[in-house]
């Protein structure tokens, strides 16, 4: 790449700010390991930055004013300094594109999700040119197989690694589709051999990302072919995929469950609504009974399996029996960790221009399905006190006097450990817990016995 080109080299410092799901972290990961190869080091603080760069998130309200309101921060901190280069990435610079450019002068360029190939020259375009610029072209093809070539040096106990990225299904209330746009699977070998790069850089544990992960096909590769190839590699001791959906629960993946030893028990499963009425006004293109059906054949493979989910509440239509729908839904399912928002409308979709259920409503039905979801985690923590757990340990807690890791259920684990127990899968008897985190302590040989 332009490496020759740049005069600055080694004089440039990138600030890296992420809003949104994991697929934006990986993408900022990724970014960073190629604007290195024109001479940039990541700095976490603002100040010393020359380069600052907003990786954006569209799917709900307020995500526009969000951008600015960073950018005036950002503003004010380098009044008295050099402007550093604003370059605004993610899913608002594509929906908002030329737009953005002309309402906040202080930014130089956007980007959109599916052109990052292009970052490294857009910089270096930029600042021989000083003309602004939009990127906004879906080219997944060129993105992945540019980033194939640019070694992931993530270097994390559990490691990112994107292999799908956009949407076909257009469910009415979501932007995916419009802002990563259409479903495309990266082919298997590349995504092999990024897991290994990943495994030589220390990666013990892979997720798997994707806005419908589970859509995966490259050449009738499928996911659970993805999983079963990356479990051979023999440092990785877990592995984990998000987001999928009910539609493309397919068999080989359920099998999967009864033969991987290192797919974790939780499957995050997005319902959305309780109520087929809703899930049909919202295009899910999956009704309850089918996801009943996916519970329940996952149970009966291995009971230990736990579901997590989201939830949308408060969608155009939704009456007080819709809600109760979705309430015994979760009484039924019981899910151990879950994300619920108020529905908010989204540009260019089509619930966008559906009629709104009252603000008051939304906001009590959002109260109460967040109870019973925040119930249902504590009573999982609390369960898990008293026994001995599998966690993996991913780094030392900030004041370095204890361990932090994630049990099989992706809960935080705070615990005795050493630094040397880092990329460790060690076991831990729980003392304590609270909604988010469990507390315990290295099992010793007198445990064993009470165990
Ligand atoms: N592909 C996943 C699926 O099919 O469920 C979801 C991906 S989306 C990035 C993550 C979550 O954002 C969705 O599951 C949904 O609950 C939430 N979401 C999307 N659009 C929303 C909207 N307009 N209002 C509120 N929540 C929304
Ligand atoms: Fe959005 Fe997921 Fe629906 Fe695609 S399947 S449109 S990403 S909610
Ligand atoms: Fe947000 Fe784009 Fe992810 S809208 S949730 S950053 S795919």
């Amino acid at each position: 790449m332009g490496s020759k080109k740049n005069p600055n080299k080694m004089n440039q410092k990138i600030f890296i700010k992420t809003f949104g799901c994991q697929m934006n972290e990986y993408d900022s990961n990724r970014i960073f390991d190629s604007v290195k190869k024109i001479g940039y080091e990541k700095t976490d603080n603002y100040e010393e930055a020359n380069c600052y760069l907003l990786n954006t998130c569209h799917i709900r309200d307020k995500a526009k004013e969000k951008v600015y309101s960073e950018i005036g921060r950002v503003k004010k901190i380098f009044r008295s300094r050099k402007k550093p280069l604003v370059i605004i990435a993610g899913c608002v610079a594509q929906a908002e594109n030329q737009e953005m450019l002309k309402r906040e002068p202080y930014i130089d360029f956007v980007i959109g999700p599916q052109s990052y190939h292009k970052i490294n020259d857009t910089i270096l375009n930029y600042t021989k040119k000083k003309k602004k610029i939009e990127e906004t072209e879906f080219d997944a093809v060129s993105k992945f197989k540019y980033l194939s070539k640019i070694k992931n040096e993530a270097g994390k106990v559990s490691s990112f690694l994107t292999i799908q990225e956009g949407c076909d299904k257009f469910c009415h209330f979501c932007v995916v589709p419009y802002t990563r746009g259409p479903e495309y699977s990266r082919p298997f070998k590349q995504i092999l051999d990024e897991a290994k790069y990943l495994v030589d850089n220390g990666a013990k544990e892979i997720i798997l990302l994707g806005q419908n992960v589970n859509a995966y096909d490259n050449l009738g590769y499928r996911l659970s072919d993805l999983i079963l190839n990356i479990e051979k590699l023999p440092e990785i001791k877990r592995i984990r995929y998000t987001t999928s959906h009910p539609k493309d629960m397919t068999e080989d993946l359920i099998e999967l469950y009864k033969t991987s030893k290192k797919l974790m028990p939780l499957v995050h499963l997005p319902v959305q609504s309780g109520s087929n009425k809703i899930l049909k006004s919202m295009n899910r293109k999956h009704t309850i009974e089918e996801y009943l059906n996916i519970f329940d054949k996952l149970k009966e493979i291995n009971p230990k399996i736990e579901f997590s989910s989201d939830f949308i509440i408060g969608y155009p239509g939704e009456e007080d029996k819709d809600f109760k729908d979705t309430f015994s839904l979760i009484e039924n399912v019981k899910f151990i960790n879950s994300y619920s928002f108020i529905f908010s409308p989204r540009p260019g979709t089509l619930a966008e221009s559906l009629e709104l259920i009252e603000k008051k409503i939304s906001i009590e039905r959002l109260e109460k399905i967040q109870n019973i979801l925040f119930e249902n985690q504590i009573q999982m923590n609390k369960s898990l006190q008293g026994k001995v757990i599998d966690v993996l340990v991913e780094n030392l807690t900030d004041d370095k006097s204890k361990v932090f890791g994630r049990s099989e259920y992706m809960t935080s684990v705070i615990f005795n450990g050493k630094k040397n127990d880092i990329g460790k899968i060690v076991q831990v008897r729980i003392k304590d817990s609270n909604r988010n985190t469990l507390f315990g302590e290295v099992k010793t040989n007198s445990d064993q016995k009470v165990a």
